[in-house]
């Protein structure tokens, strides 16, 4: 495991350099706790002006899902430490120049290329380490989706083997309705459009992100873990999640060694989110994104040390501390149109909650769904928290400039 053992200064030839793989609003946050460590930071994405691409000391917009393009910006910029940001990375580009002592990639190739696919990483977590996951089966024709959605029995969930956010996702509730699951899985995969994954729908009573970090203690990771974020998804995407979840102990131990058992294997050094299913004391795997969650935004209300700053710290070899601060939420502050440069109103009314703050991304261009920043609250207790984040969330009104 090669970290850096110092630290340099940016720009100069002592600069620790770190490229980051996407840019987002999760991206920003990571490379902010880098720059406050005087990392060199360079900031990739596949259109100009994303968040992080603000905040970097240079950034480049490349199609970053084609080896070539991504092989030649590392060699042209040869940094220390490579942090895939999003899934829809060339990630056996990765590997390979992994392999050939050409790249660290956080928290490993492998990992970035096994999460990026739901197949990779659902083999590994059920038939590999044996965890518990919902009954699944995966189809290339509509003929098989068919047979698979039978054998795997109503209702049960269609979803595009790369995607992310819901994209392309369905609930299927009997027969008639696989035909358009199909569709929608076709219209909504990333790239390889035409293979899915059909699981078992869980009727979980909740779900949670267990934030687990790996960190470098006297030499050797460590398996830190955050409290449980719990959240609520629409359409496969979160729109509001608070910390800590209330949890049975023996539903939270078993969550805690799901994800020791999957990080482990993934291996290498930084934060994942595991998403994980509750139904009271039984606990079923679901997914794992070997890099900061977006549920996980809560943090920056609630825990000493951010998501964003844990990942810094331990991808660069520094010890972190994950304890919560106080009980926290977030709730998601949607574009509501389709413009360029949209402006916010209502911000300051959004501040005066007690115990609130906003984040906006500065994502260059809104549509009505995209999330263009967040609610954050800390409260004493939860529901307290939830509260106010969504009502600063609200007061925050999005408008055409
Ligand atoms: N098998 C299932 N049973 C019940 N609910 C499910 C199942 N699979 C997915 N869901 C619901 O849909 C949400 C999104 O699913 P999943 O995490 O697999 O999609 P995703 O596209 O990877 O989303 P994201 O990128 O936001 O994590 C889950 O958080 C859960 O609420
Ligand atoms: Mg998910």
């Amino acid at each position: 495991m090669k970290t850096p053992s110092r630290l340099g200064t940016p720009l100069s030839s002592s600069a620790t350099k770190v490229m980051l793989l996407g840019s987002g609003e999760l991206g920003k946050e990571v490379i902010i706790s880098l720059q406050r460590l005087g990392v060199e930071v360079i900031a990739v994405d596949r259109y100009p002006n994303a968040p992080g691409h603000q905040v970097a000391h240079r950034y480049h917009v490349i199609d970053m899902t084609d080896g070539k393009a991504l092989a030649a910006l590392i060699e042209q910029e040869r940094p220390d430490l490579i942090v895939p940001e999003i899934e829809a990375i060339a990630t056996p580009t990765l590997v390979e120049l992994e392999t050939a002592g050409k790249a660290t990639v956080i928290p490993t190739a492998r990992a970035a290329w096994l999460t990026m696919n739901r197949e990779g990483i659902r083999r590994l977590a059920a038939e590999e380490l044996g965890l518990p996951t919902s009954p699944y089966r995966f189809a290339d024709s509509l003929d098989e989706l068919k047979a698979a959605c039978a054998e795997v029995g109503f209702p049960c969930v269609v979803k595009p083997v790369m995607s992310s956010s819901g994209k392309g996702q369905s609930k299927v509730d009997g027969p008639d309705e696989v035909d358009a699951a199909w569709d929608y899985a076709a219209a909504g995969g990333r790239v390889d459009a035409g293979r899915v994954i059909v699981e078992g729908f869980i009727d979980f009573d909740y779900e949670i992100t267990q934030l687990t970090v790996r960190a470098l203690e006297g030499g050797l990771p460590v398996t830190h873990f955050c409290e449980p974020i719990g959240h609520v998804q629409v359409k496969g995407d979160y729109v509001e999640s608070w910390q800590p979840h209330p949890m049975h102990p023996e539903a939270l131990r078993k969550s805690r060694e799901i994800a020791k058992k999957v990080t482990d294997n993934l291996g290498g050094l930084g934060i994942f989110g595991v998403e994980l299913f509750v139904k009271g004391e039984m606990v079923w795997f679901s997914e794992v994104s070997p890099r900061p969650h977006d549920t996980g935004m809560v943090t920056m209300a609630s825990q000493v040390q951010s998501e964003f700053e844990l990942h810094a710290k331990a991808i660069l070899g520094l010890p972190v501390n994950t304890a919560l601060r106080a009980p926290g939420a977030s709730a998601v502050i949607y574009g509501g149109h389709e413009a360029k440069g949209i402006a916010f109103e209502g911000v300051a009314e959004a501040l005066a909650v007690p115990g609130a703050d906003i984040r906006l991304f500065g994502k260059p261009e809104s549509f009505e769904r995209r999330r263009m920043g967040v609610a954050l609250a800390a409260a004493e207790n939860v529901e307290t928290a939830r509260q106010r984040a969504k009502q600063a969330a609200s007061l925050v009104r999005p408008v055409k400039a």
